[in-house]
């Protein structure tokens, strides 16, 4: 079931899930849409076969249990000698394809991860349609576009729904499958188990919803103890605390938003100032009581100051 696996757009995420899917034996070819494309895609697979190479390296060391990739290896029948043939071959084994229809033909699932841009991605889905055969499913792995937008441009409402991936997924390797409303129980249950198949933990969302499960818990936690903060409640390292003590969660609210990295906080909380209750119905009722402008100060007043999280050493705290 599910053997020849196209993936569409080869960049940060493309290339990732194209890599995965060829490490767990699927046969994989991206389709990019340019010369140039390839030249860009190209170093990108290369960086990757090295990501893994690593990984299985640290995995392989006393150190192992806090590198643990467990997209690329279980721990109990680990054996780095496997799992670094297996990089290799997924390696030498991948295409890359300009041609649609060349890439599309007899395709068991296509991956859509092109920009996150509706115009683009309608004109996709519309080229794509004539050109698959009647079993494909098709999948889109946008972060926060949802797939009812684009189902009627697909030909195939029944057979296209959402999966989405984490950044880095041999070790982040988690998969949300999100329906929409016409999306078929069989087709979701087989993304399910092709999920599952390239190693990913399978969570089902049974309907749509912006942010999946992950962000629609994640992004009103962070903006909650953000807002603590810029009323002046209480400081980063108390309400961090509050949270780790009280909870027993291994990071609080500024720590995730040191290894997050302060531009991309910025962007979510200029995202969620301009549609509120982006991600969480209930937020839209309790927009009012946050206080963006000072939460949009406090980062700005970070990134003016190259505070921009552990990748620049310093954000909430210094590392
Ligand atoms: N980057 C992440 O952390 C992340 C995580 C989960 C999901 N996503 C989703 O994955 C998708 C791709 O994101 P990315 O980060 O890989 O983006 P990216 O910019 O790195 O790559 C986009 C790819 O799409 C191609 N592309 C751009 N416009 C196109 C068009 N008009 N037609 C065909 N191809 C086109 C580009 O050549 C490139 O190969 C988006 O929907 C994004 O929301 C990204």
């Amino acid at each position: 079931m599910n053997k020849k696996v196209v993936v569409a757009g080869g960049g940060v995420l493309g290339s990732q899930i194209a890599f995965q899917a060829a490490y767990c034996g699927f046969d994989v070819t991206i389709w990019l849409r340019s010369q140039g494309s390839i030249g860009r895609t190209q170093p990108k697979i290369e960086g990757l076969k090295k990501s893994y190479l690593d990984a299985i390296k640290l995995m392989d060391s006393p150190s192992a249990e806090a590198n643990w990739c467990r997209g690329i290896a279980d721990a109990d029948s680990f054996d780095a000698k496997k799992c670094e043939e297996l990089v290799e071959k997924a390696f030498s084994g991948l295409k890359l394809e300009l041609d649609l229809a060349k890439a599309a033909a007899d395709a068991d699932i296509i991956i859509e991860s092109v920009a996150e841009n509706v115009k683009d991605k309608i004109a996709f889905y519309t080229a794509l349609a004539p050109l698959m055969s009647e079993k494909t499913i098709l999948c889109t792995n946008s972060s926060t576009l949802l797939p009812s937008t684009f189902a009627k441009y697909t030909g195939r409402p029944e057979k296209y729904l959402s999966l989405h991936f984490a950044n880095a997924i041999w070790k982040n390797n988690t998969a949300e499958v999100m329906a929409q409303s016409e999306t078929s129980r069989e087709a979701f249950d087989a993304v399910m188990a092709f999920a599952n198949d390239i190693r990913m933990v399978a969570l089902p969302v049974n309907k749509e919803k912006n942010g999946y499960l992950l962000n629609s818990m994640l992004v009103p936690f962070l903006l909650s103890g953000l807002d603590l903060y810029v009323n002046g409640v209480s400081d980063p390292a108390s309400i961090d605390k509050a949270w780790k003590f009280g909870t027993g969660a291994p990071r609080g609210p500024f720590e995730i938003f040191d290894v997050v990295g302060i531009n991309t906080a910025y962007n979510i909380v200029l995202q969620y100032q301009k549609v509120p209750g982006l991600f969480s119905p209930l937020l839209k009722k309790m927009m009012m009581p946050y206080n963006f402008k000072g939460m949009i100060a406090v980062f700005k007043k970070m990134i003016d100051e190259g505070k921009l999280g552990r990748s620049s050493g310093e954000g909430f705290y210094k590392y």
